[in-house]
């Protein structure tokens, strides 16, 4: 596998083939399911690369003012949007990039349905519900949990839906097989199939990992075909994130120096989790590194070639360990974090001034391509 020996300082690397992959595999399952699989910008945002996209699906969804016009601007079609709660001073904008607007609350929703609709008066509006099942385990990314502030649950929605009220929306998965999604369907169903007839479309949210190796796209299918054949006047759409940047790319980063105290030996990176890898710390997550061996629990001394990773930054916490190399670490060698497209570079910070990884893409003909490199200005910009 390639250690990318030519570069020397950190870059996200994105491989061009890889997101073809996923993207090709996306676009068959909208296309057999008769479903929209749009793309979540939360977990990916590089839109030099929407170009590619655009040859494979026709959408995006949005959760905030940026992301909508980045939908319009950038990926050239307008957003399907949800945002917690929207406000007085950007509502108006935000209508006006969104073909698709879902309301968090009834309460919001009567705050501002009328006037998103003066300023798209094209634009569909939904409202989220809470199907009150999710098997999310780890609640930090549990939008089903008691005293969620995610969604309507069944109990206060009116029986007859707002006038203008044309999709529900809901998501409650986070890297979740089709088992997964088969079985909260259930729930959803029983607790509102009685407002379908009143809807026209239907968004299961995001957290459908089709693009992981075993995720049962077979089953996926069916359930939608199902679903079809029981609602025929809902459109469903899906809007996941992670299945398009799954397994696109890694982080390549250098060794700087390497510490050891009471025998726990650190390899001293050019990267940082808390800065450019923040998933792994919130998580917790640990990824693969190429060539290297996750050693699970208490740091072992006696296992040879073994290493703690530790960011640049001055958080003490800013490591993760402990990985097993089949050498010892030199200075300048490539450590090489594998899966870090999603939830990465919409995520990274420049906490302490630390350079931020470049971002680069290899071409289907092999060249490495730096899309962007960051410098003071862009540290010193988000302060001015
Ligand atoms: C409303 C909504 N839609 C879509 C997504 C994308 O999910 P994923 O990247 O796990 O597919 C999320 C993730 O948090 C979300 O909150």
């Amino acid at each position: 596998m390639d250690t990318f020996q030519q570069i020397n300082k950190p870059v996200y690397v994105l491989e061009e083939q890889r997101l073809r992959n996923n993207l090709s595999l996306i676009s068959e399952v909208a296309r057999t399911g008769g479903i929209d699989i749009i793309l979540a910008f939360k977990a990916y945002a590089l839109w030099k690369t929407f170009p590619i996209f655009r040859e494979y699906i026709r959408a995006t969804t949005a959760s905030s003012l940026s992301e909508a016009k980045l939908a319009l601007l950038e990926f050239g079609s307008k957003a399907h949007t949800f945002s917690p709660a929207y406000t007085d001073y950007e509502i108006d904008e935000i209508a006006h990039c969104s073909s698709h607007l879902t309301f968090n609350s009834l309460s919001q929703y009567q705050r501002y349905h009328q006037r998103v609709r003066q300023a798209n008066s094209e634009i569909s509006l939904g409202i989220r519900i809470n199907p009150e099942y999710s098997e999310i385990e780890t609640d930090l990314y549990n939008p089903c949990a008691p005293g969620t502030r995610f969604g309507v649950s069944a109990d206060k929605l009116p029986e007859i839906l707002p006038e203008d009220i044309e999709g529900f929306h809901c998501h409650c998965h986070c890297e979740n097989g089709s088992d997964v999604f088969q079985r909260t369907l259930t729930h959803i169903e029983d607790k509102f199939a009685k407002w379908f007839p009143q809807i026209k479309w239907i968004n299961f949210g995001g957290g459908h990992l089709m693009t992981r190796k075993d995720y049962d796209i077979p089953l996926l299918i069916q359930i939608l075909t199902d679903f079809k054949k029981k609602y025929p006047n809902l459109h469903v759409i899906l809007e996941p994130g992670s299945a398009f940047g799954w397994q696109t790319g890694s982080l390549v980063s250098q060794v700087v120096d390497v510490v050891e105290d009471k025998g726990i030996k650190t390899a001293i990176l050019n990267v940082s989790f808390t800065c450019h890898m923040p998933d792994c710390l919130e998580m917790p997550y640990w990824p693969s590194v190429r060539n290297a061996k996750v050693i699970e629990g208490r740091y072992d001394k006696s296992i040879p070639y073994l290493y703690r990773l530790g960011g640049n930054s001055c958080l003490s916490g800013d490591f993760m360990e402990s990985w097993q190399f089949d050498h010892e670490l030199q200075i300048g060698e490539n450590i090489i974090f594998e899966d870090m497209l999603h939830y990465t570079t919409v995520k990274t910070n420049m906490f302490n001034g630390i350079t931020h990884p470049s971002i680069g893409i290899v071409h289907l003909n092999g060249e490495l391509e730096i899309l962007k490199d960051f410098g003071y200005e862009d540290y010193r910009d988000r302060m001015d």
